[in-house]
């Protein structure tokens, strides 16, 4: 192998470009030549390929974003797409791929693999944390610090005034921002996709912190429950329970962005090795992922989200530790 080109895809995730740094610095190091893809796969279709060398990825490592820029490439899912692709990588030589993003972003390798021969190995980013095979996804932590950051200042303002909040944090079919973010917040309570919010029984937790005279209540809600967002939820509650003086926060894109934290920066860096080397040494088609600490590698096929598990145990957890 002497060429390899490296990705981002999806939504972007802070630590990305910690990544591509060491993507970029692993393959040198082994004497490969690495190209860089912007705008993830649509770049891949449209040849949209330089040069980097090492000084590509210097003052990086600290930034959020992706250099490589990124995209949730709709012509990828074609075949067309593909071989255009295929085509592109093909003329420039381009024997591997090392791609940094989510399930979505493992499907399409996977897929492109097979029409075209060309291999991949992944890296996880996303800030979901949604993926089977890694403990943690890159962005995850650095989105974790962006929202207790804000849910700590709405905290100031919900107790000055005795209110009610909703606070909508993201994490599209998943609940580990919500839950872990709750957790550290001290929610009064925490809604997830994975676990069936009754309202009758939050309203019932509101009461009994009420009548124990709480000054504030913060209710983390993943964007992906499947009672609704944030705006729904504190409508339904409204209705039967008119109690509270209410107010609904939607911390939103902001959880993308930023510096990302010391956690994050280390995590990409040893996927970022792990993925490379990989694929220098003959793997294919598999994620880099870090479970108990030790770096494994699973197939792209099982990467798929719906086999993560939230720990209903911490929801109980966070419940009783803030009643
Ligand atoms: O997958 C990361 C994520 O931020 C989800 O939490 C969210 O649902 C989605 O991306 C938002 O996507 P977009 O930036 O395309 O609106």
């Amino acid at each position: 192998m002497k060429r390899i080109a490296v990705l981002t895809s999806g939504g972007d995730a802070p630590g990305m470009n910690a990544g591509i740094r060491a993507v970029v610095r692993t393959a040198i190091f082994h004497g490969l030549e690495v190209v860089g893809v912007r705008r993830g796969y649509d770049g891949l279709i449209d040849g949209d390929f330089f040069s980097m060398e090492s000084n590509s990825v210097s003052d990086i490592i600290q930034r959020g974003g992706t250099m490589l820029k990124t995209s949730r490439s709709e012509r990828f899912k074609t075949r067309e797409g593909m071989l255009d692709a295929k085509r592109k990588v093909n003329e420039a030589g381009i024997e591997g791929l090392v791609i940094i993003g989510g399930d979505g972003t493992f499907k399409g390798a996977k897929e492109f693999s097979e029409i075209s021969g060309i291999h991949s190995m992944g890296i996880p980013g996303t800030i979901d944390n949604d993926l089977f095979g890694t403990d943690y996804t890159i962005g995850y932590d650095t989105a974790l610090n962006t929202v207790i950051e804000a849910v700590d200042k709405i905290r100031d303002t919900a107790s000055s005034h005795h209110r009610l909040f909703f606070v909508e944090v993201m994490g599209r079919d998943a609940g580990f921002i919500a839950l872990t973010s709750g957790i550290a917040s001290g929610a009064e309570d925490i809604l997830i996709p994975e676990s069936k919010t009754k309202i009758d029984d939050l309203i019932k937790r509101l009461d009994t912190g009420r009548k124990r005279d709480k000054s504030s209540f913060i209710i983390i809600v993943a964007e992906g429950d499947i009672a609704g967002g944030a705006f729904e939820i504190a409508r339904q509650v409204k209705e039967k329970y008119d109690y509270f003086d209410t107010r609904v926060t939607v911390i939103g894109h902001m959880q993308r962005g930023g510096n990302p934290t010391c956690s994050d920066r280390v995590l990409a860096s040893r996927l970022g090795v792990a993925a490379t080397e990989g694929l220098i040494g003959g793997r294919k088609n598999e994620m880099a992922g870090i479970v108990d600490n030790k770096i494994i590698f699973t197939p792209f096929a099982q990467t798929r989200k719906h086999l993560v598990n939230v720990d209903e145990g911490l929801l109980k957890m966070a419940q009783m530790l803030s009643s």
